[in-house]
């Protein structure tokens, strides 16, 4: 079905996921947490090698590589990055290779962060692994991508560069916009909106798509971005420097105004991808009412913002939180979370 937003419907699209994502109710854990209802849209089960997000994005991604006849993918991101672990799947589903650069971006060496999780899974999909040791530095780490992209040129190969840095079009925030189109719809079916939406904010990609595709709908739903990253100062113009990029790759007026993106860091300590009391508390939580795993990274963070929101709802209100996946990512974190874990008798 077309979707009318801007030039969308032409833009270049491998189809990698599965959808429409379900939205269910948690009523357990509504009913530990206060008096608001919550439901929870099941964007970790997109299908592509474990699910999440970023399947969404990839669609616009490899759509270009596609366009462009690439052969491979080259991408960046942590060690314990999801977005590379699913463009491994994603290249291997569209027959091409795969190159992922690793960054030291959390330090830890526990032989869990460094053997298992999403690297066991993006080895598992045969990746070719390089070392970024630069730590923080988008530039830096897009600067080395490009050099394993040109050695690849030398050798014959197609390469198509999926980039860290912003600059660069946001395709993968179009898979957003479609998750937009995608929620809109079935609140339409379902006759039931919600009082707010809450999503992860790291790269914005997700958290712009999500609040350009709903304004591009007409739907004014309040869009809350958790803060996973970095500091909402610097968080808040990046997501609305994407979303005004988004309108100039759609060809159309940006819905968004800069009043309306809604950045939040109070559960960011004491930094990206490591855990505090309200993440812990957030992972317990949401696996032991409503069976659900979120993880110590993005979605646990996250989480742990939606229960805070959660807690100052007034009774009736309806919450979305949007379950952006990432569960590989607990087992990479393994021995962060033993304090979490009922007794072995093992
Ligand atoms: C599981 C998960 N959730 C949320 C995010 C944040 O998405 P975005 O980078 O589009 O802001 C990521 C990013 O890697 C992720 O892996």
């Amino acid at each position: 079905m077309p979707m009318n937003i801007g030039d969308l419907d032409k833009m270049p699209r491998a189809r990698l996921s599965h959808g429409p994502t379900p939205i269910e109710q948690m009523p357990n854990l509504a009913a530990h947490i206060g008096a608001a209802d919550l439901f929870i849209k099941r964007d970790d089960c997109t299908g592509l090698a474990m699910g999440g997000n970023k399947a969404r994005q990839l669609e616009f991604y490899i759509g270009q590589a596609v366009a462009q006849q690439a052969d491979t993918i080259v991408i960046t991101g942590a060690v314990q990055s999801n977005f590379t672990r699913m463009a491994a799947a994603a290249a291997r589903k569209s027959g091409m290779d795969i190159h992922i650069q690793l960054e030291s971006r959390v330090a830890k060496t526990s032989p869990m962060y460094l053997n298992s999780g999403n690297l066991l899974l993006s080895r598992l999909l045969g990746a070719t692994l390089h070392r970024f040791s630069g730590g923080e530095d988008e530039l830096g780490a897009d600067m080395q991508l490009e050099n394993i992209a040109a050695n690849l040129r030398d050798t014959g190969k197609v390469p198509y560069v999926i980039h860290l840095a912003q600059g660069h079009p946001p395709f993968g925030a179009l898979g957003y916009v479609v998750a937009a189109h995608e929620i809109n719809q079935q609140i339409v079916a379902s006759a039931q909106s919600y009082d707010e939406i809450c999503v992860a904010s790291g790269s914005g990609a997700t958290h712009a798509g999500l609040l350009f595709g709903l304004r591009a709908v007409g739907n004014m739903t309040p869009v809350k971005g958790i803060c996973v990253r970095r500091a909402a100062s610097l968080q808040g113009p990046r997501v609305t420097q994407l979303c005004q990029k988004i309108a100039e790759l759609l060809n159309m007026e940006n819905p968004v105004r800069d009043d309306d993106v809604d950045v939040n860091d109070t559960v960011l300590a004491p930094g990206y991808g490591m855990l505090n009391d309200a993440v812990s508390e957030a992972i317990t939580l949401t696996a032991q009412k409503e069976g659900i795993l979120v993880d110590p990274v993005y979605t646990g963070k996250t989480m742990a913002g939606f229960l805070k929101r959660a807690r100052q709802a007034s009774a009736g209100q309806r919450l979305l939180f949007i379950h952006t996946g990432g569960q590989p990512a607990v087992f990479g974190y393994g021995s962060d979370l033993t304090h979490l874990l009922s007794d072995s008798p093992l």
